[in-house]
Parts: structure tokens; sequence; C-alpha cells
């Protein structure tokens, strides 16, 4: 089986290529924008019409939650116009359409975890835009799977954890908000999940819409106290309000996202949070 992965050289997308050893049945082609611009619609059409792949992932994003406020036409064009522009050309070729969306097309006002069919009311332009990038996997790919995920982390590229070790390291406490919940989620386990429900996911028509994260809860005080323990550095870390951290994008307070239907349908076991930043934490030392 053919797979296109697109934005290779983020965390998602480098994440797979590092297990793509382990799956021996599947022929990736890994791609970043350099050689597939998602954004060109006729890059992408012609792209997909001389490689033929079954399964396109895209881990192609715009993912400066604060930089997109400023950034709006970029912001959607990544995350909403070339979605259409894959979910066309993935249609054009018969091709399931793996497409990944964020926590932050919710509000935050739920209390429970969310479920897949709760109403979205995204707070940013980067969750506006991911939304409308579901909108258009759902209008325009004949066979596709959004899968929404939170805090994603990995050992490659910049993110919390990476942040986290570096300040913890230079710095003798830091700062973090306590009233911000959700789950952390490592690439590597989204990446396991994604390339071990293809076998069945390709069998499907029409589109379906998953919530996947790590178990548990945290918030991003609990993931940076964590990652702080578990990295062994001497740093205390402070809970803050969101409020007494002012950032340009507006992010839910409650972000939780539940996993049953991904869980049931695809009979998948998702590992607990803190057991994967351990593992994540130990890669990075090695
Ligand atoms: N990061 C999170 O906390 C988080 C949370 C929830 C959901 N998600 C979603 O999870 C997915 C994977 O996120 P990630 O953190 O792995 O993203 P990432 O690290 O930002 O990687 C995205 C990759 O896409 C590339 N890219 C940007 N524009 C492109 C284009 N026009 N054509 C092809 N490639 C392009 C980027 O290149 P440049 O770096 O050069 O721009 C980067 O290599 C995204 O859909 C994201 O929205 C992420």
């Amino acid at each position: 089986m053919k797979i296109l992965v697109t934005g290779t050289l983020g965390q998602l997308g480098n994440e797979i290529s590092v297990l793509s050893n382990e799956y021996p049945d599947f022929e990736f082609i890994f791609t970043d924008i350099d050689e597939l611009d998602i954004s060109d619609p006729i890059m992408v059409e012609t792209f997909c019409t001389s490689y033929q792949p079954q399964v396109i992932i895209n881990c192609a994003a715009y993912t400066a939650v604060d930089k997109a406020e400023e950034d709006e036409s970029l912001a959607y064009l990544i995350n909403t116009t070339a979605v259409e522009n894959l979910s066309k050309s993935a249609t054009a070729i018969g091709a399931l359409l793996v497409h990944i969306s964020t926590d932050y097309v919710f509000d935050g006002k739920n209390c429970i975890p969310y479920i897949e069919t709760d109403p979205t009311n995204p707070q940013s332009v980067y969750g506006k835009s991911k939304l409308a990038g579901e909108e258009a996997v759902s209008k325009f790919a004949s066979k596709g799977i959004i899968l929404r995920t939170s805090w994603l982390y990995s050992a490659f590229g910049n993110n919390f954890v990476k942040t986290m070790i570096k300040y913890g390291t230079e710095r003798d406490e830091l700062n973090v908000v306590c009233d911000q919940i959700g789950t952390p989620t490592y690439a590597r386990d989204l990446a396991k999940a994604i390339l071990d429900i293809i076998p069945t996911a390709i069998l499907q028509s029409g589109t379906s819409l998953f919530h996947y994260s790590n178990e548990g809860v945290a918030s991003w005080f609990d993931f940076a106290h964590t990652i702080i323990n578990l990295a062994e550095i001497e740093c205390t870390v402070n809970p803050i309000q969101t409020k007494d951290y002012p950032v340009k994008a507006i992010r839910p307070n409650f972000s939780v996202l539940n996993k049953s239907k991904f869980k049931e349908t695809y009979k998948i076991n998702i590992p607990y949070w803190s057991d994967s930043v351990k593992h994540c934490i130990l890669r990075l030392k090695k």
C-alpha cells in the first residue's frame, strides 16, 4: 500500500517517518513543503496523479497559534484551502485522506470530555482555520478520517516538553498556567495509532471524525511539573492563572477529548499521558 505523508518535517510527520520501518507492508512517500506544497492545487493534483497513493496522511499545517491571530490569510491557506486541495485530489484517485485537527475547535466551556458531536466554537484564528479544514474534508473527500488531537509534543521540533527542559535548566523557577485543562499527546503514539488503523480505515467510505489524545487529564502546570521531575531538573514550577500570562490567541480552559469512539472502532489501547512523557524524555536524553 502506498502512503503519501505531507508535512514530514513537523512533529507528527517525523514520528511517522521514524516508525515507518516497522510497517513493511506500507510504501511511504515522505514530503514537506519543498517536495509538495499542499497550498498549490496544481502541484497536489500532479503529485497525486503521478504517485497514485492509496492513503494520504496530512501532517502539514500552520500551527503557530498566537502568530495566526496576525497571519490569518496564511493560516487559512494552509489549514483550510490546502486541505480542500488534498481532499479533492484524494477523491480523484480514490485515496483515503487522514487529516489531523485540534481540540482548539472547542471553546472550553465543557466540564466533561468532549465527544465528536459536541458543538464546536473555536475562539482563535488557528481553531477557526482548522475547523474550516475539517469541513473541507467532509465536503470534498470521498474517503476521509479526521483525527482531533491535543497538546502535541514529540522528540522533534519545538514543543512544550523541550521548552520546559530548556527553561528549567536555565532558571530556578518557572510559572505555568494551572487553569487550562487538557491532555498532552505524544506524537509518536498518535503516529502509531494512525498507521495501525489504516488497514481497517481504508475499507470505509465517507468521512469519519474521531478524537485521539493520550489518556488522562492535566493542566499545563501538571504537564510542566511532570517534565521537570522526569528530566531530573532542579527547578521550582509555580502554578499561575491564565489571566497572569497574556497571549494573543484565546485557548479553551477545558479541552479534554473523549476517545471512546476511536478505541471502540479500532480496538486500540492508548497510553497514559505521563508514561508517554517519560518515553519522550528518555529519547531526548539519549
Ligand atoms: N502542535 C500541537 O500542539 C497540536 C495540537 C493539536 C493538533 N495539532 C495538529 O496536529 C497536526 C500535526 O501538528 P505538528 O505539531 O506535527 O505540526 P508542525 O510540527 O508544525 O509541522 C507541520 C509541518 O507542515 C509543514 N508545512 C507548512 N506549510 C506547508 C505547506 N504549504 N505544504 C507542505 N508542508 C507544509 C511545516 O513546515 P514549516 O515548519 O516550514 O512551516 C511543518 O514541517 C497538525 O494538523 C496540527 O494542527 C497540533
